[in-house]
C-alpha cells in the first residue's frame, strides 16, 4: 500500500544546528574555513544526497578539498549494492587509520546506504574505532545536528534512525556540476526484487511534491544549467501517494515546457510500468533526451520471475519496438544481470537473444553479488565464479559488436552535442542527445554549451567528429 506521503521543512531545530556549528567551526578554525573531503560511491541518488551534505556544510561554512591529506573532516557516503562496492569502502576506510594517526582533529564520517544494514553499520563501528560518526541515509536531514555532536562531544556516534515516510524539502543543495545536474523526483523503492538491496537501505517508495520539481527545475535553468537528470529508483511510480493527481509522463512534461534552451533526462524506468505514454511524452518533447535507460536485467522469463520483476520478455519488447517506432534514433540501454542464482546456460542464452534482438547502444553489466537479508541470498547458487565469468566474456563480446554497428551508422551525421569537458589536451567530450559520447577538438571555454559536431568517425564505443 502506497503510504500518504508526507512533506515537511527541513526542520527549525536543523537550521539551528547549522548556526552553531558556524559557530564552533569559526572558534576552532578561525578564518581558515575547515576543509571537507567527500567520496560518494554507488549510484546518482547518493550523489544527490551528498550535494545535499555539501549544500549544509557550505552553510556552516565549510570550504571542500579533493585532497585527503588536507581534510579536516572525511566523508565517504557509501554504496551496499553489490559486495565489491562495499569492500571497496572498507578498503578506502583501513587506509584513513595513518591519517587519523598524524592529524587527531579529523573526523571521519561515515553515511550511506551501507550504514542502513545493521551489520555493516555494526562492523564498521567495532572494527575502525577512529570512524567518529556513522550515519544512515534516513536520519541525513539531521546531519547538522550530527555532525555538530560528533564534533563538540568528541564521542563517537551512530544514528541509523528508521524510515519516517516523509520527505524534507528546503535542504541546501550544492551541485557538482554547473552545466549538468541531478534532481531528484522520489526517494526510495517499493519494488523488492529479489536481488536488490536498494528497498531495504533507502525504504518506502515517496514522491516529492509536483510544483516544487518544477520549481527546483526552473531554478536550475534559470541558473543555466543546460542539462537536467529527474532521478528516482523507479520512475514509473511517480506519484502514488501524492495529493496530486500526476504520474511521470506529465511531469516530465511540465519540466520539458519550462521555457529555455535544455536538455531533459531522467532515470531509472523499470520495464513493468514504462507506459506508452512516457515514449508519447518522449517523442512529442524535443527537449527530452532520446535515451532511454530500461534495465531488463535479465532475458529468461523463468529468471525474471525469479527476480521479482513483474513483466516477462513479451512485455519488455513491446515496449522497446514501440519506443523504437515512436522516437527515431532512439538510444537504448540497459542494466543486466549474469550469474544469478540457478540461471542455467539455457537462461543466459536468452539474455543474449534478447540483446541481439533489442540492439543496445550500451549496456551495465554486473555479476550477480549476493547481499545479506534479500530473498535471492537464500536460493541454491550452484555455478561458480568462472562460469559467470566466462558467460560475461561471451555477453561483453557480443555487445562490443553491436555498439560498434550502432557507432558506425552515425558516421557522416550531423548532430547537437553537449560539450562536457576535456578528454585530453585539446580534445573535448560531447555528448549527443542519446548520451553518446562524442570526441572533438576544441578549446575549454566551450565546455557547458550546445554546439553542432559532424560525426567522422566511430570507435567500438565512442564517435569522433567535428564542430562545425
Ligand atoms: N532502480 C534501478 C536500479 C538500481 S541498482 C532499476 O531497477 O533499474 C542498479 C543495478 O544494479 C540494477 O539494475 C541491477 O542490474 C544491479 N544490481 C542490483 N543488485 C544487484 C546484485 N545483488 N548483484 C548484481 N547486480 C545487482
Ligand atoms: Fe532494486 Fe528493483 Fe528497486 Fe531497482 S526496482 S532499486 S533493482 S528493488
Ligand atoms: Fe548503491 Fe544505495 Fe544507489 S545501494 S546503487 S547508492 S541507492
Amino acid at each position: 500500500m502506497p503510504q500518504t506521503n508526507k512533506t515537511e521543512l527541513l526542520p527549525r531545530e536543523q537550521e539551528d544546528y547549522i548556526d552553531r556549528l558556524s559557530e564552533v567551526l569559526l572558534y576552532r578554525y578561525g578564518t581558515q574555513h575547515p576543509k571537507v573531503f567527500i567520496h560518494t560511491y554507488g549510484c546518482q541518488q547518493n550523489v544527490a544526497d551528498s550535494e545535499k551534505l555539501k549544500g549544509m556544510l557550505e552553510k556552516t561554512g565549510c570550504g571542500f578539498t579533493e585532497d585527503k591529506e588536507e581534510a579536516d573532516i572525511i566523508i565517504f557516503n557509501t554504496c551496499a549494492v553489490r559486495e565489491h562496492a562495499e569492500d571497496r569502502v572498507f578498503g578506502n576506510v583501513g587506509a584513513l587509520k595513518a591519517l587519523k594517526r598524524r592529524k587527531p582533529s579529523l573526523l571521519i564520517a561515515l553515511c550511506g546506504c551501507m550504514m542502513e544494514q545493521e551489520h555493516i553499520a555494526e562492523k564498521i563501528y567495532n572494527s575502525f574505532p577512529y570512524v567518529g560518526l556513522v550515519f544512515g541515509t534516513h536520519v541525513i536531514h539531521r546531519f547538522p545536528e550530527l555532525l555538530y555532536n560528533a564534533m563538540t562531544t568528541g564521542k563517537r556516534l551512530i544514528e541509523r534512525g528508521t524510515d519516517d515516510g516523509k520527505i524534507y524539502e528546503g535542504i541546501p543543495v550544492r551541485r557538482d556540476g554547473s552545466f549538468k545536474g541531478w534532481l531528484p523526483v522520489m526517494y526510495g523503492c517499493d519494488n523488492f526484487c529479489t536481488y536488490c538491496i536498494v528497498p531495504y537501505v533507502r525504504g518506502r517508495e515517496r514522491s516529492r511534491k509536483p510544483q516544487i520539481v518544477i520549481d527546483e527545475a526552473r531554478s536550475m535553468i534559470n541558473a543555466g544549467y543546460k542539462e537536467i537528470t529527474l532521478l528516482g529508483q523507479n520512475v514509473n511510480s511517480y506519484g502514488k501517494g501524492l495529493e496530486e493527481s500526476v504520474n511521470f509522463p506529465r511531469l516530465l512534461k511540465s519540466v520539458a515546457d519550462i521555457e529555455g534552451d535544455f536538455w531533459l533526462s531522467f532515470m531509472t524506468s523499470h520495464p513493468k510500468d514504462a507506459s506508452k505514454e512516457l515514449i508519447d511524452v518522449i517523442a512529442d518533447n524535443p527537449k527530452i533526451s532520446t535515451h532511454l535507460h530500461l534495465p531488463f536485467q535479465s532475458g529468461s522469463d523463468r529468471i525474471l520471475k525469479l527476480m521479482n520483476r513483474h513483466y516477462d520478455v513479451a512485455k519488455y519488447m513491446d515496449i522497446v519496438n514501440y519506443a523504437k517506432s515512436r522516437i527515431p534514433d532512439v538510444d537504448l540501454t540497459s542494466d543486466v544481470i549474469v550469474g544469478f542464482p540457478g540461471e542455467t546456460e539455457e537462461d543466459f542464452q536468452c539474455t543474449l537473444d534478447l540483446i541481439e534482438k533489442v540492439e543496445f547502444t550500451s549496456l551495465f553489466t554486473f555479476i550477480y553479488s549476493p547481499r545479506v537479508g534479500t530473498p535471492a541470498a537464500r536460493l541454491e547458487d550452484p555455478d561458480s565464479h568462472e562460469v559467470k565469468a566466462e558467460r560475461m566474456g561471451r555477453l561483453l563480446r557480443l555487445q562490443e559488436r553491436i555498439s560498434a554497428k550502432r557507432t558506425a551508422s552515425m558516421v557522416g551525421r550531423r548532430l547537437r552535442v553537449l560539450i562536457e569537458e576535456q578528454a585530453r589536451e585539446g580534445i573535448l567530450n560531447a555528448r549527443t542527445h542519446g548520451g553518446v559520447v562524442v570526441e572533438v577538438p576544441g578549446s575549454t571555454d566551450l565546455i557547458g554549451s550546445f554546439a553542432e559536431a559532424e560525426i567522422t568517425e566511430a570507435g567500438n564505443f565512442i564517435l569522433r567528429g567535428r564542430l562545425v
